[in-house]
C-alpha cells in the first residue's frame, strides 16, 4: 500500500484523543469513521469537533464550506466496528489505557479490517509489541502517539514494535505529515517513548524537592516561568492532576528505575483528595481554573540550567539506547511535544560540559538519586558530536 491508496481512516474511541484525531484526519480530506460504544459518547465527540471547527472558521483558518463538508460528509460516527473498519486502510485506536481492552479491540479490528490495513495505537504507556500480539500480521502494527490537545499539538511519535516493518512505519510517517502533524520515529518500544521519557527525571526531581521540603514550589515555578515556560512545572503537575502525575511516576518506577516512585508529599496529598486543579487544591490552591501562585520570589537554590542538564542527560540516554534515529529527532520531539523553544541538544551545543556535569553532580549528591548521574558523553562533551 502507498499513501495514494489511503482514502478512509477509522478511529476507535471518540474521547479526549479520539475525537481530536478524527478531526485532524478529516481536515486533511480523509473519510473518517469514528467509532465508540455508545451514541452519547459519539455525540460528545462530535460536539467537540463542531466547537473546534467553529473556532477555526471564526478565526479564518479554514473556510466555512470545508467545516460543513467535514461535519456532513467526511466524518462518519458509528457504534458499528465492522462498518468503521472493514473498508479502512488505516485504523487508529484511542480507547482507555487498559491492556486487555486494547487487545480485545485489536483482536476484533484484526478480524474485521482488510489484512493489509495499518493498525495503530495511541497508547501513551503500553508496550506496542504486546498489544500487537492480538493481531494477525503484526508487521503492520505501530504506535501512533498524539499529544493533547490533538488539534493544537503538532507532534506525533511513530513507534515501531518488535515486528513492525520500516515500510509500514514510513507510510504512517507520510500519513502523519499529510494530516499536518510532525512525525518523529521511535525506533524502539521503550517506556515513555522519546518525549515523555526525557521529561521523566525532571518529574522525579519535583518529587524529591517536595519531599525535601526546602524549596517552596512557587519559587521554582517563578524561576522556570522566567525562561518562557507558560506554566511552572509544579503548576503543570497540578493542572494534569497529582493522581495522574503519581501514576506516571509509578509506571516509570516499575519500568525504568525504582527511584521514580512517588514520594511522601504527593501520596499524602492524593490521600487527602488534593489532586490539583480538578479538586481546587493540590500543590497550590486553584480558583476559577487558575492556580493561586505568588511568583514574586524566585529560588536560586535549583536553577533552570540544572533542569536543562537533567533533560539533556536523559536525552543522551535515549540516543545511546537507539530509541531515536538522531539528535534532531529528539530536539524536534521536545519542541513540538512540549512546546519548548528549542531542544536540549540545540541549547546545550553552546554550554560548557563542566557546567552540565557540575549541575548533575550537585543534584545527585543532594537527592541521592543515581538517575541524575552524568552520562560520560555529557561529562566529556562528546554528546555534541552525536551523529557527526
Ligand atoms: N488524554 C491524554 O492526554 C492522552 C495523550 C496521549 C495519549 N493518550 C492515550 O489515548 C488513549 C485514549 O485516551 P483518552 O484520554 O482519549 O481517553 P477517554 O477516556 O477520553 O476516551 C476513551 C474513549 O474510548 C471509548 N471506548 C471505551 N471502550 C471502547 C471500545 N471497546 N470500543 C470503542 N470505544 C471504546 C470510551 O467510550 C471513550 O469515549 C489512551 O490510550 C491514552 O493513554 C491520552
Amino acid at each position: 500500500m502507498n499513501i495514494a491508496d489511503v482514502k478512509k481512516i477509522a478511529v476507535v474511541g471518540s474521547g479526549a484523543m479520539g475525537h481530536g484525531i478524527a478531526q485532524v484526519c478529516a481536515q486533511a480530506g480523509y473519510t473518517v469513521a469514528m467509532q465508540d460504544i455508545k451514541d452519547e459518547f459519539l455525540e460528545r465527540g462530535m460536539a467537540g469537533i463542531r466547537e473546534s471547527l467553529d473556532f477555526l472558521v471564526g478565526k479564518g483558518k479554514i473556510p466555512a464550506d470545508q467545516a460543513k463538508d467535514i461535519l456532513e460528509n467526511l466524518l462518519q460516527p458509528t457504534t458499528d466496528l465492522a462498518a468503521a473498519v472493514s473498508d479502512a486502510q488505516v485504523v487508529i485506536e484511542a480507547v482507555p489505557e487498559i491492556m486487555d481492552l486494547k487487545k480485545s479491540v485489536f483482536k476484533n479490528v484484526s478480524d474485521l479490517a482488510p489484512a493489509d490495513a495499518i493498525l495503530a495505537t495511541n497508547t501513551s504507556t503500553m508496550s506496542i509489541s504486546e498489544i500487537a500480539t492480538a493481531v494477525e500480521n503484526p508487521e503492520r502494527f505501530l504506535g501512533m502517539h498524539f499529544f493533547n490537545p490533538v488539534n493544537r499539538m503538532k507532534l506525533v511519535e511513530i513507534i515501531k514494535g518488535d515486528k513492525s516493518t520500516d515500510e509500514n512505519a514510513d507510510l504512517l510517517v507520510e500519513i502523519t505529515q499529510k494530516i499536518g502533524k510532525i512525525p518523529v520515529k521511535v525506533l524502539k518500544d521503550r517506556p515513555g517513548f522519546i518525549v515523555n521519557r526525557i521529561s521523566a527525571p525532571n518529574q522525579a526531581l519535583l518529587n524529591a524537592i517536595l519531599d525535601e521540603g526546602k524549596i517552596p514550589p512557587q519559587e521554582l515555578d517563578a524561576a522556570m516561568r522566567k525562561t518562557g515556560m507558560p506554566m511552572g512545572p509544579f503548576e503543570l503537575a497540578d493542572f494534569v492532576g497529582l493522581d495522574v502525575f503519581a501514576h506516571t511516576l509509578d509506571y516509570y518506577a516499575k519500568t525504568l528505575s525504582p527511584e521514580f516512585a512517588p514520594g511522601r508529599v504527593i501520596k499524602e496529598k492524593i490521600d487527602k483528595g488534593d489532586l490539583g486543579m480538578k479538586t481546587g487544591q493540590g500543590i497550590f490552591a486553584w480558583e476559577n481554573g487558575k492556580a493561586v501562585i505568588d511568583t514574586s520570589k524566585e529560588t536560586t537554590d535549583i536553577t533552570p540550567m540544572e533542569l536543562l542538564a537533567i533533560q539533556l542527560n536523559e536525552a543522551v540516554r535515549v540516543y545511546k539506547e537507539g530509541i531515536a534515529a538522531s539528535v534532531e529527532d529528539i530536539d524536534a520531539g521536545v519542541v513540538h511535544g512540549m512546546k519548548a523553544f528549542a531542544g536540549p541538544f540545540t541549547i546545550c551545543a553552546n554550554v560548557e560540559p563542566s557546567m552540565l556535569t557540575a549541575s548533575l553532580e550537585k543534584l545527585h549528591d543532594r537527592f541521592g538519586l543515581s538517575i541524575f548521574k552524568p552520562e560520560p558523553e555529557v561529562a566529556d562533551g562528546s554528546f555534541k558530536n552525536f551523529g557527526k
